[in-house]
């Protein structure tokens, strides 16, 4: 009896290590099917949609998102866009992503992937886009859950 309840604390113990381990890392999954391990940065780290679930906002974004994202991530965010197809690495799901939270998605928009960890074609939004509109894309592929 004190022998299993030993080991039950030592599963306990060893679990919550592993935890912390990854604490405030997201799982970012790629299209090849991997997962990369990456951390939001300070500076978006937290945020939060200010137009969260507000219809006429997706609507926006959902014109943004057409014009500016389709192309490559696909009308409805499957990574399945005519120019995204031959990308290496690939567009991913967006409805994948959407899982790693508002300022995760913020992030991804605002900054891209041309630098490393990420080292692909996704362009910065943050010069072309404003941070009103960038939340107005995110509220749109809110929509793809
Ligand atoms: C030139 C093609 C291209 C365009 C245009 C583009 N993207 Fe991307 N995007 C990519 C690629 C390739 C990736 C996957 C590699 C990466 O994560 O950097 C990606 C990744 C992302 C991610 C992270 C996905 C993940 O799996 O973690 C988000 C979010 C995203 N894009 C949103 C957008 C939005 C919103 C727009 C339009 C404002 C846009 N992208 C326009 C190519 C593009």
């Amino acid at each position: 009896m004190k022998r299993s309840l030993f080991a039950i604390l030592a599963v306990l113990i060893l679990g919550a290590m592993a935890l912390s381990a990854c604490g405030g890392k997201q799982q970012v999954a790629n299209s090849e099917g991997t997962k990369t391990t990456v951390e939001v940065p300070a500076a978006y780290k937290g945020k939060t949609n200010p137009m969260a679930n507000d219809s006429a906002a997706a609507e926006k974004g959902k014109g943004i998102y057409t014009t500016n994202c389709a192309s490559c991530h696909g009308d409805s965010g499957k990574g399945d866009g005519p120019a995204g197809a031959s990308l290496d690495p690939h567009p991913g799901n967006l409805d994948v992503a959407q899982a790693n939270g508002d300022d995760y998605l913020f992030w991804r928009i605002s900054e891209g992937g041309m630098t490393a960890p990420f080292n692909s074609s996704m362009p910065a939004w943050k010069a072309i886009l404003s941070e009103d509109e960038i939340w107005q894309v995110v509220a749109y592929i809110d929509t793809f859950k």
